[in-house]
């Protein structure tokens, strides 16, 4: 870990003084995720293609790491609004199913990520109607330019999901899959509250995502959730990973109630474990009460268990507030591990060795 000055001091010290944070988070990843309900109603803005097709067959969301999860988001959106499946496809390959009655969204924010580019190809192969999301790189060169939604260049992919998510809801809403305008507009109300609420000038005594970050520091941070939230459950799960450099899980109830509760109630590890559980009003009456009783038969064991519970009325607002707790908790982490949110050098290190 950095040894910095910064980090020697306590954590609520550290998180409550802006020039500590500034000195940990140079390129601004606070500040970028501030700018999120300006990224949804500018997104839900941008031009986008008219597709006629009906009633599409599948629509398949080709797509990988930070551009991938916009494609689980916009599928639990349409589970509550009675819209086909949404397949998201993090593989080089495409299911067979997929044809020219499919739907699919090629998103990749560089534009060079070698999965999505492989499943672009098999899709035109088929002849399927494919929409393409980037900020530029091979897939804006390859997909037709009347199918292409350019995003504002220089952001990290994982803090640019808006720009990715909102525009697939806008492609399907212009087909008339699902009426998304007042959903778009409550999300971005609803996430501007919340930046007030969440923002570094606001103490940690007072601020929940700060409150959230002392309590994962030093532990192996678990996140579960019922099936609508998974998305945010793994979308948590990957921003401790990317921006707090830490290694966190995410399962879902009632399946985990089905395995990991055994180790739960057993392995000693658990006191390492800090709990997140996501709720939302809309869960399933079972999955609320296993979330009582999957508790007092083992998660109690764990370090903490916080619960945090969705906001707002539509689907987007309910996942996108339950999101922007877990994206600032993030990097309030990173600030108390001493690491800058921003660089994930891993990651390219290793496309650059596959790229030969
Ligand atoms: C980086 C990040 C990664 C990338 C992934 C795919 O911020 O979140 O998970 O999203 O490596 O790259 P892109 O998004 O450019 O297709």
């Amino acid at each position: 870990m950095a040894s910095d000055g910064v980090t020697d001091l306590a954590g609520g010290d550290i998180l409550d003084v802006a020039e500590k944070i500034r000195k940990v988070d140079p390129s601004d990843m606070l500040g970028v995720l501030s700018s999120m309900p300006g990224q949804v109603r500018d997104a839900y803005s941008l031009p986008r293609p008219k597709l006629r097709i009906p009633r599409p067959a599948s629509i398949v969301v080709l797509g990988m790491g930070g551009s991938a999860i916009g494609g689980d988001l916009l599928g639990a959106c349409l589970l509550e609004k009675g819209g086909p499946q949404v397949i998201v496809n993090r593989d080089y390959d495409i299911p067979a199913f997929v044809d020219k009655n499919s739907v699919v969204f090629a998103v990749s924010y560089s534009g060079n990520t070698e999965e999505t580019l492989s499943g672009f190809a098999q899709a035109k192969k088929r002849g399927c109607r494919i929409v393409t999301i980037s900020s530029g790189g091979k897939l804006n060169e390859l997909g037709e330019a009347a199918m292409h939604i350019a995003l504002p260049k220089g952001l990290q992919p994982r803090a640019a999901v808006a720009w990715m998510l909102v525009p697939m809801l806008g492609v399907l809403e212009d087909m008339g899959v699902a009426d998304v305008r007042t959903d778009v507009e409550e999300a971005a109300g609803m996430l501007e509250g919340m930046m007030k609420e969440l923002a570094p000038s606001v103490p940690a005594s007072k601020n929940l995502s700060k409150e959230v970050a002392a309590e994962l520091h030093g532990t192996f941070p678990m996140i579960f959730s019922g099936p609508l939230m998974a998305p945010v459950a793994k979308r948590w799960r990957t921003q401790l990973n990317e921006n707090s450099k830490m290694l966190a899980r995410e399962d879902i109830l009632p399946e985990m109630d089905h395995n990991d509760l055994v180790a739960w109630s057993e392995d000693p590890m658990a006191a390492h474990c800090a709990v997140i559980l996501l709720r939302d009003d809309a869960e399933h009456p079972r999955v609320a009460m296993r979330m009582e009783l999957t508790r007092k038969l083992g998660l109690d064991r764990a370090r903490s268990v916080r619960e945090v519970r969705s906001r707002g009325k539509g689907t987007l607002a309910r996942l996108l507030s339950t999101m922007a707790v877990g994206d600032f908790s993030s990097v309030y982490l990173a600030v108390l591990r001493g690491v800058d949110p921003t660089p994930v050098r891993v990651i390219e290190k290793l496309k650059k060795q596959l790229a030969g």
